[in-house]
């Protein structure tokens, strides 16, 4: 299991030790919640702000936009080199042209579906995509309760990729913890995104092995 804890869930105060402490620690990538307070009801990071955390962090990031205006936001993040670069599915009208705008600049892009958006909407999709991204709490913010009903979303999806004869990665976000990982790993998930589970716990290395 990949693992990339949320730094919406660190300590803003002390932004740059908490990025030294998951350098230390296996994690896979930092995954980075861009909010514009149109398509979610907050705001986070800018880009000087995660300009800062990609200049301390060993770890790439994986950028998750939520926000309205995709293109812009795209060409605003391209430089830093994420991993991932993932847009939902239900904001953007041209989602083909801005995958390729991701990809074309060596990024793997990914597609965000919400909690009520069905698998199917990517059917003719997929193969464009390295990465699914679904949401299991309304996009917005961190600590709330997982939504279960994405885990059955999560089965059909793998199947849709099996059937396709794709090599795309899963991936969850939100309510994520050491009670249902393992539900979730058994739905065929490939990588989680957890915030307040690692960043409430003393040892964030304990936390994401217990994930792993
Ligand atoms: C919510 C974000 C998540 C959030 C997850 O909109 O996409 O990445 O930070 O946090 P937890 O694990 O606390 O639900
Ligand atoms: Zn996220």
């Amino acid at each position: 299991m990949l693992v990339a804890p949320s730094m919406l869930s660190a300590d803003f105060g002390r932004l740059k030790e908490e990025i030294e402490e998951l350098n230390r620690t296996d994690c896979d990538y930092l995954h980075i919640d861009v909010m514009d307070g149109h398509f979610v009801p907050n705001i986070t990071f800018g880009k000087d702000i995660i300009k800062t955390i990609a200049k301390y962090s060993k770890k790439k990031l994986d950028i998750h936009l939520m926000v309205q205006n995709t293109e812009f936001f795209i060409n605003m993040f391209i430089d830093l080199n994420p991993e991932f670069l993932s847009i939902h599915i239900e904001e953007e009208k041209h989602i083909n042209k801005m995958l390729h705008l991701i990809r074309d600049n060596h990024i793997h892009p990914g597609i965000v579906l919400n909690p009520h958006t069905s698998q199917s909407t990517l059917e003719y999709i997929l193969k464009y995509v390295d990465l699914v991204l679904l949401m299991s709490v309304n996009p917005g913010f961190g600590g709330q309760n997982f939504i279960t009903s994405t885990l059955e979303k999560a089965i059909k999806l793998k199947e849709m990729i099996k059937e396709q004869n794709l090599q795309c990665l899963i991936e969850m976000d939100g309510g994520i913890n050491d009670k249902n990982i393992s539900m979730i790993k058994d739905c065929g998930v490939d990588m989680v995104v957890s915030g307040n589970y690692i960043f409430s716990s003393k040892d964030y290395q304990i936390a994401i092995n217990s994930l792993r």
